[in-house]
């Protein structure tokens, strides 16, 4: 059974998890808008993620006999002053879910939860590549600043990124499925 102090924490988790879906939805929004698909299906890959990471925590709490409570979601932002506050906010993003997951770690630990141990290890380092990658393509906006050439080139390499087989967010997974 699942501790109950853990288990409140991890159902405000899910929530992160599904406002960090949404946001990024939003900004997959903001760049279609732009004509930057590359960097919204990046958006869309990632918010793909965001949700698997909330159905992770669903199902451990579910896995343990603990009972899953799904939240309000705040919507957390629309819109963008630029290409670069985009990648500002989701590496601010990135770091405020990492400090979310310690916290969970530090509650396992003070309730001695140690079956959550392996899940929020696994979560600490996906957390540790999100912030490595979000980071790395928010030093490359800076780099490139005005420059369209480089703009354009960053939103191919952007668009490279691969969905996770049959994600309902991939437009040609989808219309496959229907
Ligand atoms: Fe699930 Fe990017 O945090």
């Amino acid at each position: 059974m699942i501790n109950e102090r853990l288990r409140n924490a991890m159902n405000e988790q899910i929530k992160n998890e599904l406002e960090s879906f949404y946001i990024y939805m939003s900004m997959a929004a903001y760049f279609h808008a732009r004509n930057l698909d590359g960097m919204a299906h990046w958006m869309r890959c990632q918010a793909h993620e965001e949700m698997t990471h909330g159905m992770k925590f669903f199902d451990h709490i579910h896995d343990r006999g603990g009972k899953v409570v799904l939240l309000n979601l705040n919507q957390l932002k629309t819109d963008w002053a630029s290409i670069l506050e985009v990648w500002q906010d989701t590496y601010a993003h990135e770091q405020f879910i990492t400090g979310k997951i310690n916290d969970l770690i530090t509650i396992a630990r003070e309730e001695k939860d140690y079956t959550s141990e392996p899940m929020l290890a696994w979560f600490s380092k996906e957390q540790m590549e999100e912030e490595a990658t979000a980071g790395k393509v928010l030093e490359q906006i800076k780099m490139i600043g005005d420059n369209q050439t480089g703009i354009i080139m960053l939103d191919r390499e952007l668009g490279a990124r691969a969905f996770p087989p049959g994600s309902p967010i991939d437009p040609v997974s989808y219309s496959a499925a229907t």
